[in-house]
């Protein structure tokens, strides 16, 4: 799998009609799932949880849990559906997850973290990966990250997304711990130094994507969150500077209207859900209000996407 460029797991963000929206803007970017707890999974009808189709870009599930027999039979449900990858959630913050014992606080705990996973590889038809942090409060981002990632690399993780920072437990709460703690490229850079049989993707504060394609070189990939979801549109650049594509895509009208087809085939929720993801693709043009009004707007779909190509084309005809 060519993991140049990522779309990070995002909550309520990185859904399927999100990843929809970010399949027809690049072909060849890498999707990720929102994490999904293997509890989730297992009890209730997956279905609800894993569907991915309609989607071809290769998309990696990312689940949370730490229970190396949930996660065990979450991943023998996910070998059913059309993922390419199942990831572990290492590095998120919230307390809500803390308490649960998953994400972040388990990077404390290399012995249960290395029970999960192996639970996992053993079963899973695809590679098992893992998004980590630095750190987690005080473990040492040295000693103790090398340390982590040797015993993981012994089971057969071969694959580290790594967010830039540490978090801190106690004291930030999610959204801090993605913008305190200072983001730290050059130990990303020493971890691909230390381990250069491990797949290393950087991840944390990346939106100049062509800029960021020659600073991260010598790391196999890099994964973008924050800045897609809030300039979907810089998507329409990656399969050229990512994948070497010589096929032009950044149609916005044909976006338009294969979004519209796609959402006329949803119920009204995931319609508020879609149109929702789509609030942010007419950013930078003349009259993106507008858009953003129509799309949060009761109007007929019909209207809604007549209006929407209506203030693309005269954007368009401004600019010629
Ligand atoms: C709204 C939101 C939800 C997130 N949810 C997840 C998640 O489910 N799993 C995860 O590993 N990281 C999650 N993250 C963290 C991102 O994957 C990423 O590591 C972080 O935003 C830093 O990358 P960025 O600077 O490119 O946004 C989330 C971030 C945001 C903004």
């Amino acid at each position: 799998m060519d993991r140049s460029f990522c779309i990070a797991p995002m909550m309520r963000r990185t859904d399927r009609h999100f990843r929809y929206l970010c399949g027809l803007l690049s072909k060849e970017s890498i999707l990720f799932t929102e994490m999904i707890h293997a509890n989730a999974i297992n009890r209730n009808e997956p279905e609800r949880f894993l569907n991915n189709s309609g989607i071809s870009n290769a998309t990696v599930l990312q689940v949370g849990g730490s229970s190396p027999e949930e996660l065990k039979k979450a991943t023998l449900i996910a070998n059913e559906f059309n993922y390419s990858e199942i990831n572990l959630n290492l590095g998120c913050p919230s307390s809500k997850v803390q308490s649960g014992n998953f994400g972040a606080v388990l990077m404390k705990d290399v012995n249960l973290v290395k029970n999960c996973l192996t639970e996992m590889i053993k079963v899973s038809a695809k590679e098992v990966t893992v998004k980590i942090r630095l750190g987690v409060d005080d473990l040492n981002i040295y000693q103790g990250l090398d340390y982590f990632i040797e015993e993981l690399s012994k089971i057969g993780v071969n694959t580290f997304y790594v967010h830039a920072r540490i978090a801190l437990l106690k004291g930030l709460d999610p959204k801090e711990n993605r913008t305190i703690p200072p983001l730290n490229y050059e130990r990303v850079f020493q971890i691909k130094e230390d381990f250069k049989h491990l797949n290393v993707i950087i991840n944390g504060g990346i939106g100049d994507f062509k800029m960021a394609k020659d600073k991260f070189k010598k790391l196999d990939g890099i994964m973008a969150g924050r800045a897609i979801y809030d300039l979907p549109f810089k998507l329409f650049d990656v399969d050229h500077i990512f994948y070497n594509s010589t096929e032009i895509n950044n149609n916005l009208i044909s976006v338009i209207n294969e979004m519209f087809e796609y959402i006329d085939k949803l119920d009204s929720k995931d319609e508020i859900k879609t149109k929702f993801h789509m609030l942010n693709l007419f950013k930078g043009l003349n009259n993106a209000k507008k858009s953003r009004l129509l799309l949060l707007s009761n109007e007929k779909n019909d209207k809604i996407k007549n209006g929407l190509k209506d203030i693309v084309l005269a954007s368009e005809n401004q600019a010629a």
